[in-house]
């Protein structure tokens, strides 16, 4: 701190310093003070459609991704100037260092960013890192938009054809958008193929399109075989819904029959057909042609053993290239050869977005034919936390020429264009009493410039150092860091580093220079199962260490949002402050998910996020916490508010761990 002074009084007056660069001291401000309502209120409205609130954050599929708008607040508080914690204020974090050791999504950075801090981000997974420094380098989007013009003219020129297609109607060319297919499944001894409905297309009108318009008789022909078709509602009348009817002895794309072809004409808008020779010929070109490719043969796509990988495996996908039609393996092979053919500067944003367009260009892709909001949308991959397997799958065209889920023309529009345009010119929410409004941030940009070391942060404003790195070792210097603000992962939720392979394998193919791709995903601080809960604990005890070295005293805090029902994630975590020598200065409760969101208990959704600001310990330190009574169990925010007092009191006792796992059990009830 003292050194950063010197060296910013080269470059400003004595009075901008004293104005910008004034000096914590051991007083914080949130250690009393948060505007919890406020907050509460701008992160409800966020949580339905955060990436719309942050764009720049949202270039690649991350998960658990946390409010932004909780952030900011989070951030605003930690301001040594009082006029600048206002939230519609810019900056205000200008001569800070803030460290984010488990970034995830990187919400920490961008929001410290914007704000004028240094920020530091690691993760262990090389996707987090390739992000955050995609998102954070300033590159101009108009030349993006040039290298992209030049990338989707080469995509073009070797796929479009694939995807070619005639309208039903005029028999003129039109292009394919996508293809719904069935699966071959067994029942009673027979093959049958089944689809999630018969519905194709719910219309406001009432009427419905259906495949039945198509197979009257609900049989299908196939050269010489023939299956008869099942919808949900008829699998259930036979009992037939189990996974032992998969035909687990053929590869996966190999159960997929092409059911009904969606395109558009010039002439006739969106059309729904049964395929015809052409386009079952086009199929059958496509297995030729990827027969002829080479890295069907590597190793580096082979499936391994985790908690989510172990449902393909069950279903017989030893290899990622399994959940991918020929067309798919076409598009990803070509992508490979044009980002390879594009300037280096260009390849990480480029070859995120094809990652990030997997999401919406592979065999676990389903359709939403009957979604009364969005008919005929793509259910995405992982829109459950987890795979799931459709039996109806959809088949993308991800050079289709028009902007709708998963093409490369809504994901260069969504993902870079608007992202980049928003971070030149970030916009918030303002409540006008009636409304809500959108305000620009003036003078604030959520961008960077990218440092190697800390030494580079001198005298320097909005610059980041982003490594892949388990933060158990964290290298840097002692007392280093004015705030950890951070958010561990979700105790046993959400397996990101076993489900993020589906990218991984991918994203090291295009960029293998790029990053550490021997990562292990055992380093990650997430428990598989129930008789490994204490690693959560052990590995957050050393991240915690480490953190607690780092922080300059005495104005240092450690400040991270976190939730959880479970007895046992809570006294993993306070196992791991009390060894890492923190006490609680403070907590507030904030709105977190969206309460539709799938991987919160719908009976009994935990709505909300304890903010809890930590501090290292000092001998004199007072106690603040009293036992809380009783905990509510039946609403959420008075649950959070109630494990995070319990957290508070237990740190300031001296409880070994049997006792810590004991205390919570009874506070919370046994899981
Ligand atoms: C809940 S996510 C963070 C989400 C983020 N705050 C956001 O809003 O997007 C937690 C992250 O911690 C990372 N992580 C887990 N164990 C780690 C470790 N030992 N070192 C570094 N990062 C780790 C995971 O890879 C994951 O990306
Ligand atoms: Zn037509």
């Amino acid at each position: 701190m003292q050194r950063l002074m010197s060296n910013t009084q080269l470059m400003l007056g004595f009075s901008d310093i004293a104005r910008k660069f004034i000096l914590p001291s051991s007083e914080v401000a949130i250690d009393s003070f948060f505007p919890e309502e406020e907050a509460d209120r701008l992160a409800k409205i966020e949580s339905y459609n955060k990436h719309l609130f942050r764009p720049n954050t949202y270039l690649h599929k991350w998960w658990a991704r946390r409010s932004g708008v909780t952030f900011r607040y989070i951030l605003k508080q930690l301001s040594t100037d009082p006029d600048q914690r206002n939230f519609y204020v810019p900056g205000g974090l200008e001569g800070l260092t803030i460290l984010d050791p488990m970034m995830g999504g990187a919400t920490t950075l961008h929001e410290a960013i914007r704000l004028g801090a240094n920020v530091i981000g690691y993760d262990v997974d090389p996707i987090p890192v390739l992000q955050a420094r995609a998102t954070l380098t300033n590159i101009d989007v108009q030349e993006k938009q040039v290298i992209f013009n030049e990338f989707l003219k080469k995509m073009n020129q070797e796929l479009s054809h694939h995807f070619d297609t005639s309208c039903p109607y005029c028999h003129e060319k039109s292009d394919m958008q996508f293809l719904l297919y069935g699966l071959r499944r067994r029942i009673n001894g027979n093959e049958a193929v089944f689809v999630d409905s018969f519905i194709l297309r719910a219309e406001t009108t009432g009427e419905n399109k259906t495949i039945h318009d198509f197979y009257p008789s609900l049989e299908i022909k196939r050269g010489n075989r023939s299956w008869s078709l099942i919808d949900k509602d008829e699998a259930k009348k036979r009992g037939a819904n189990n996974k032992h009817s998969e035909l687990l002895e053929i590869p996966f794309m190999d159960r997929y029959v092409p059911l009904v072809m969606v395109g558009k004409c010039a002439r006739h808008n969106q059309y729904f057909k049964a395929p015809d020779q052409n386009d079952l010929q086009k199929i059958d070109n496509a297995v030729s042609k990827v027969a002829k490719l080479t890295f069907l043969a590597d190793n580096d796509f082979i499936v391994p053993q985790g908690p989510k990988s172990s449902d393909l495996l069950a279903r017989g996908v030893t290899n990622y290239l399994n959940l991918f039609s020929p067309r798919q393996l076409i598009y990803l092979s070509e992508a490979k050869r044009c980002i390879e053919e594009t300037a280096p500067e260009h390849r990480l944003w480029l070859a995120l977005l094809i990652s990030t367009s997997l999401e919406f260009n592979s065999m676990l892709c389903g359709y939403k034919g009957v979604d009364q909001r969005r008919p005929g949308a793509i259910r995405h991959v992982f829109s459950h936390h987890a795979y799931s397997f459709p039996w109806t799958a959809l088949e993308n065209n991800p050079v289709f020429k028009a902007k709708t889920s998963g093409t490369l023309l809504n994901l260069f529009d969504k993902r870079i264009l608007k992202a980049g345009i928003w971070a030149h010119a970030p916009v918030e929410r303002r409540w006008t009493g009636a409304k809500w409004d959108k305000v620009i941030i003036d003078g604030e940009l959520d961008l960077g410039h990218e440092c190697e070391s800390l030494d580079e942060f001198t005298g320097k404003t909005h610059s980041f150092i982003i490594k892949q790195n388990d933060s158990s070792m964290m290298p840097l210097p002692d007392k280093s860091i004015d705030y950890v603000v951070t958010d561990p992962p979700y105790f046993d939720n959400v397996q990101y580093s076993d489900l993020s392979h589906f990218f991984r394998c991918w994203l090291r193919w295009f960029l293998p220079d790029q990053a550490d791709w021997h990562y292990q995903p055992l380093l990650s601080a997430v428990a598989e199962c129930q008789e490994n809960e204490s690693k959560f604990g052990n590995v957050l005890a050393k991240i915690w260490q480490e953190c607690h070295r780092l922080l300059i005293k005495p104005h240092g805090r450690l400040i991270f949002t976190y939730h959880h029902w479970r007895a046992a994630a809570w006294s993993q975590l306070t196992i791991s402050l009390a060894s890492s020598r923190f006490r609680l200065m403070n907590n507030y409760i904030v709105c977190s998910e969206n309460p539709i969101s799938v991987h919160i208990r719908s009976l009994h959704a935990l709505k909300h996020d304890a903010i809890l600001v930590l501090k290292p310990c000092d001998s004199d330190d007072e106690r603040r916490w009293k036992e809380p009574e009783k905990l509510q169990t039946n609403d959420s925010e008075a649950f959070c508010r109630g494990c995070a007092q319990y957290l508070g009191w237990i740190l300031e006792q001296n409880f070994n761990q049997a006792e810590i796992n004991h205390l919570w059990k009874d506070f919370i009830g046994s899981d």
